[in-house]
């Protein structure tokens, strides 16, 4: 799949409903929207973002690629000096404007376009996040280059991505077998079940392993400083995982084995 293929799916998929958006009941874009999904977000789902994704931001320029909700942005520029979202959905952008208003922040900006299109002039950033983007995107080798020119020399980029030794794959795999008999291609599967993707329209998904992911990133000159793996849920566990703290020593041991996210902390060589 290309480029415009791929962009095209995203956009088609996002701009009609925002990622998360089936965990909020309140109006979109009301603040009860944005406060449900943080909740479920933080509370539930991926609490181990801020601990091991957004910390020392202080005095840092920030460039976002992929923003979603804006749910990460706030806590970005509540932390950083500054920040900067690039999202190819008007739909994202839009809402992370708004929570980033109303919540009263001034020291961003964003911006509608392709990462490695849209042209950022001199700038350079101390830190790129990019939080569930790589994995949907068919030109992963043009956004790493991208990513490496936009850092400045002693800056670093943190990414989660989709695991490929874990639960949820392994959930996908079975539901794929069970309920289809194998007559849909299996990453059809993997696009509409992550993401909820039409079958004919769907959106890129690609699951790999750590290994994979070290060779992708270092063949476009970065190196991993840090590595996590996170990302198993309560309800992994049926009746019993609810009595099990989101955040807490077992789910995140469960997580560095079989979670659903790859997260690694990368420098430029
Ligand atoms: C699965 S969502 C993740 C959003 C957010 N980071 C989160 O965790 O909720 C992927 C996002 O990446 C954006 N995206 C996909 N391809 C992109 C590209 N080439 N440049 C910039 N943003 C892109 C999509 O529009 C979408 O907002």
């Amino acid at each position: 799949m290309n480029k415009e293929i791929s962009n095209k799916a995203a956009q088609d998929r996002w701009n009609q409903r925002a990622v998360g958006a089936q965990r909020a009941s309140a109006p979109r874009g009301s603040r009860e929207y944005f406060d449900q999904i943080e909740r479920h977000r933080y509370g539930y789902e991926t609490p181990f973002i801020k601990d091991l994704l957004l910390t020392d931001l202080e005095g840092k320029s920030v460039l976002e690629i992929g923003v979603g909700n804006g749910i990460d942005a706030s806590v970005i520029c509540e932390r950083a000096d500054s920040y900067v979202g690039i999202d190819i959905t008007r739909n994202h952008l839009d809402l992370t404007e708004q929570n980033l208003k109303q919540k009263g922040f001034r020291n961003f900006s964003l911006v509608e376009g392709d990462l490695t299109e849209f042209d950022f002039g001199e700038k350079k950033f101390d830190v790129i996040y990019s939080f569930g983007v790589m994995h949907h995107i068919a030109h992963e080798e043009d956004f790493l280059k991208r990513a490496k020119s936009l850092l400045t020399p002693d800056g670093e980029m943190r990414l989660a991505v989709y695991s490929k030794w874990s639960f949820f794959n392994a959930y996908i795999l079975a539901t794929w077998l069970v309920r289809n008999r194998c007559r849909v291609k299996f990453n059809l599967w993997q696009g509409h079940l992550t993401d909820a993707s039409s079958f004919d329209n769907p959106i890129v998904v690609k699951v790999r392993s750590k290994s994979q992911y070290k060779y992708l990133l270092e063949r476009n000159g970065f190196v991993i400083r840090k590595y996590y793996k996170r990302g198993f849920v309560q309800r992994y566990i049926p009746v019993l995982g609810r009595f099990l703290h989101p955040n807490g020593y077992t789910l995140n041991l469960l997580g560095s084995l079989f979670g659903w996210y790859h997260i690694f902390i990368v420098k430029t060589r």
